[in-house]
């Protein structure tokens, strides 16, 4: 394995190697060089902060940079007064860009400071090209961009700035590689993210995501199985799959393998508590995969399953390729296999076009399958995607008049369905210590609900029975059952 590479038994002053991992491991042992030279000078390590934006895709690829920046000898901080400061960006709606360029004028403040610090951006933002030229023509205190294909290269890309002392601009349009072996820094000790594919195929006409993260690579089973393995044997308790529509899994594999049958095999990792997984695109949701979940045993009964639209006339022009009736008969076909799935939905007010009766259409759907929860946006313009040239744009005070009916009912009837569990006792996943509770504990339901009980830090990363005693609408507060006290 890679991972137990020793960097000092690599030759720097040799030729870098041309094959990965091994090129990387090459350019770590190098930029390591630089720090051990760093902390001779300053008497300290140099510090590395990693912000994240966006999906947990950007989330689990941070984890990878952590992972480099680790090896290579940075210390990890959560502050922006660092030595390395990377953004991780997302492009997914104009507000998060918003954010990223805001957050970019007080790295410049820093950087007046701290002149050696380096700022570097990556994400699904530096995929577009209008991006970089802003950023090039007038940020230019920025040391490295790079995109959403070539995160492996980090430590390369550190190396070429050091060298030549210059903004070094790095984006692939496109990749088929898949790196493997490379070091990963996990937030949590007890859940992991775990890609199973990059990419996505679906073009949804209103989203950027096919153009920024490329087209669908599946990883190879056995490649994950090993990973998860690795992550059990760390004490991992609960992954979550990772992957824009994990419904079309495999079907680039040189043995094609659904992802009902994948799941059915990671099911049968030893030692591993919960599966979990995101995104399922309704249209290639699979009967096969129904009743994995209902035979599986470690996977959680719990489904996002966005909608997006509850209207067939816009769920068309958003080709989204499934009818209301189509998504209405596929939940009701889910809960008869599965009575106790809990299911969430994103949905997207004011898509072009969308009708007073269309956005009732939605209402409908949110009261006929009455989400667990659901994540709501507002349309946002993505330039390059179909539908940023639609005509029929929708006017901002109607948008929002409408988001908000839909947040009041999302909200409602969440409070109403989170609170079925009442008086029961259920096996929760404790988490983490309680930030505003003393003496207290927080974790999770299989259905993601979130549980505050009476317990300490040695429960974390356990699962314990817990009796859910009273309903907050959206979390429980409960008590451990004696037995285990
Ligand atoms: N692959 C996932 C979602 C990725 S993006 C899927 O297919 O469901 C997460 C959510 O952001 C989407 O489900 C959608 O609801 C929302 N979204 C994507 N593009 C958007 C846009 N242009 N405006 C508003 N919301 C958007
Ligand atoms: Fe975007 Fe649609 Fe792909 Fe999801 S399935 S990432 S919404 S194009
Ligand atoms: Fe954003 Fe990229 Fe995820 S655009 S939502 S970070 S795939």
């Amino acid at each position: 394995m890679h991972n137990n590479i020793d960097l000092d038994k690599i030759d720097i002053n040799s030729a870098p190697p041309t094959e990965e991992p091994a090129r990387q491991y090459y350019f770590m042992a190098k930029c390591r060089q630089w720090v051990q030279a760093f902390e001779q000078k300053n008497g300290r390590r140099p510090v590395a902060c990693i912000q994240t934006f966006g999906c947990q895709m950007n989330a689990k690829d941070s984890e990878k940079l952590m992972g480099i920046l680790e090896r290579i000898g940075f210390h990890e901080t959560g502050d922006e007064h660092a030595d390395f400061v990377l953004y991780n960006t997302c492009t997914v709606r104009e507000n998060a860009n918003q954010r990223v360029y805001g957050r970019l004028g007080y790295l410049n403040t820093l950087k007046k400071k701290n002149p050696d610090m380096i700022i570097a951006l990556c994400g699904c933002m530096m995929q577009e090209p209008h991006v970089v030229e802003k950023i090039k023509k007038s940020y230019g205190f920025v040391d490295i961009i790079f995109g959403t294909h070539n995160i492996f290269k980090l430590a390369e890309l550190i190396h070429g700035r050091l060298q030549h002392k210059k903004m070094v601009v790095d984006i692939w349009e496109q990749t088929d590689q898949v790196v493997e072996e490379l070091p990963t820094e996990r937030k949590f000790p007890f859940k992991s993210g775990v890609n199973i594919m990059f990419g996505c195929n679906n073009f949804c006409s209103y989203c950027i995501v096919p153009y920024v993260r490329g087209r669908e690579r599946s990883r190879n089973p056995e490649d994950i199985i090993a990973e998860i393995e690795k992550l059990v044997s760390e004490g991992v308790v609960e992954i979550m799959l990772l992957g824009q529509n994990v419904n079309s899994y495999g079907k680039n594999l040189k043995e094609p393998l659904s992802f009902a049958g994948l799941l059915k095999r990671i099911d049968g990792i030893k030692g591993l508590e919960r599966i979990r997984f995101m995104t399922s695109h309704p249209k290639d949701l699979s009967d096969e995969l129904i009743e994995v979940m209902k035979n599986a045993e470690h996977v959680c009964h719990h489904l996002h399953l966005p909608v997006q639209s509850g209207s067939t006339r816009i769920l068309k022009a958003m080709n989204r390729r499934y009818t209301k009736e189509q998504y209405l008969e596929l939940v009701g076909k889910i809960r008869a296999a599965v009575p106790d799935i809990s299911l969430t939905t994103d949905i997207i007010v004011g898509f072009p076009g969308e009708t007073k009766e269309d956005f009732e259409d939605t209402l409908d759907v949110v009261r006929q399958v009455r989400f667990d929860s659901a994540f709501t946006f507002i349309y946002s313009k993505r330039t390059g995607t179909p539908a940023a040239s639609m005509e029929n744009q929708v006017p901002e005070d109607v948008v929002k008049a409408r988001f908000d009916r839909l947040l009041f009912e999302v909200q409602k009837i969440s409070s109403q369905v989170c609170a079925r569990d009442l008086h029961t006792t259920k096996d929760v996943l404790v988490e983490g210590l309680d930030d505003h509770l003393e003496g207290f504990v927080t974790g999770r339901l299989d259905n993601n609900t979130v549980v505050h009980f009476p317990g300490e830090e040695s429960l974390v990363g356990t699962l314990v029975p817990v009796r859910l005693e009273e309903s907050k609408g959206f979390y429980y507060m409960g008590r451990m059952e004696p037995e285990n006290q």
